[in-house]
């Protein structure tokens, strides 16, 4: 079996005509925050017509962790209505629940035949997650990377998008393709991470040394989807700043970098230009108009989200006849695997 050094890290280069394939995925694991906006989703919505997407919201995954029944089920809702109304079309795409379609369990199965436990074991995020426990954390959530990988082998994807805190799990998912195509033959496409120069590593609004987080204990350290108008201004008026006054992008200044590169991301303007409209006003006059930017991007997702929350149908529907799609074509993908590995077929 190839060692991590002999995989190539080439890109996958398709030589087609065709839209290039882009799978990505999001937990339903409760509180969706603006990092997973600027990081994932508006780049989603951006790219819709560019390229054939599928978007999966990982409801296996989030089982890595405890959970209920009733909130498990309550997150999933929220967080379809929630792509939906920040502007994923579901006419334009595939959105679908994971567990609706059976092949990524099946598929995760036969990829860790071809995944070393020392590569998992190096995993950062499952070192962040278990916490330095892993005498007691759920084996699902050290074997997490490899169903990822599954959720985008399966779909044949060249491009994941994603923010910068993906980029491992990615790399996993291209040396275990290479591996099972080196052992069995071409079977699947070496996908790529795509992650934007801007927003990929939003931070904590309390501790610019920490990415934002939905499992942060300290509801001021994000700003949450579901956050009112006033908790927003609130929340940016209390975020840290470094020492000074002056508006500058500084690598000794983490904390306004943030929130500079929030402002500019909303703004459609650089970090640069940002520095220039704040010359000389102060860290007051900035914070107030960020946290305007934030609740003009966010306001018009709520309000689609009081929408389809009424209407709870339209929200069934899209994730029905998204899973149809994606069963049609995971299948195929597992037909291809069984046959390549020797399973079944009798
Ligand atoms: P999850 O649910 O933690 O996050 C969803 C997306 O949001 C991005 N993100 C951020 N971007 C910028 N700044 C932040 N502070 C920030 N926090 C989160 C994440 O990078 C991600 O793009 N393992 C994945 C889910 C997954 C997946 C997949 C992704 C399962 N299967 C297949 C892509 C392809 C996760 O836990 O994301």
């Amino acid at each position: 079996m190839a060692t991590q050094q002999q995989l190539p890290r080439v890109e996958s280069a398709p030589q087609t005509d065709r839209k290039l394939r882009v799978l990505s995925g999001i937990q339903p694991s409760g509180n969706f925050h603006l990092g997973n906006y600027l990081g994932a989703i508006r780049n989603w919505v951006n790219q819709q017509e560019m390229y054939d997407n599928s978007f999966c919201i990982v409801d296996l995954h989030a089982l890595s962790l405890a959970t209920t029944r009733d909130s498990l089920r309550a997150n999933i809702r929220n967080l379809a209505n929630t792509i939906v109304a920040a502007g994923v079309d579901p006419d334009a795409c595939t959105l679908f629940v994971q567990s609706d379609v059976a092949e990524h369990s099946e598929l995760c199965w036969v990829l860790q035949s071809v995944t070393q436990f020392g590569e998992l074991r190096r995993m950062t995020q499952f070192k962040d997650k278990s916490g330095g426990q892993d005498e007691s954390v759920s084996a699902a959530l050290f074997t997490y990377p490899v169903l990822q990988a599954a959720d985008i082998l399966l779909y044949d994807a060249d491009l994941v998008p994603v923010g910068e805190d993906q980029k491992q799990h990615i790399e996993l998912t291209r040396d275990v393709a290479y591996r099972f195509n080196q052992r069995y033959g071409e079977t699947f496409v070496l996908p790529r991470p795509d992650i934007k120069p801007d927003g990929a590593r939003i931070m904590s609004l309390d501790d610019p040394a920490k990415k934002m987080s939905k499992s942060s204990p300290n509801p001021n350290s994000y700003i949450a989807l579901g956050d009112k108008p006033d908790e927003i201004r609130r929340k940016i008026k209390r975020a840290v700043t470094d020492s000074g006054t002056e508006i500058v992008v500084d690598p000794g200044k983490p904390a306004l970098t943030n929130l500079i590169s929030i402002y500019s991301i909303l703004n459609e303007m650089t970090p640069e230009a940002v520095q220039e409209q704040f010359a000389g006003r102060g860290y007051g006059a900035f914070k107030s108009e960020l946290g305007e930017s934030i609740v003009t991007a966010i306001e018009p997702i709520q309000q689609r989200l009081l929408e389809l929350d009424a209407s709870p149908e339209i929200i069934d529907g899209v994730l029905r006849s998204g899973a149809g799609k994606a069963r049609a074509y995971a299948s195929g993908t597992m037909t291809r695997v069984r046959e390549r590995a020797g399973l079944g077929g009798y």
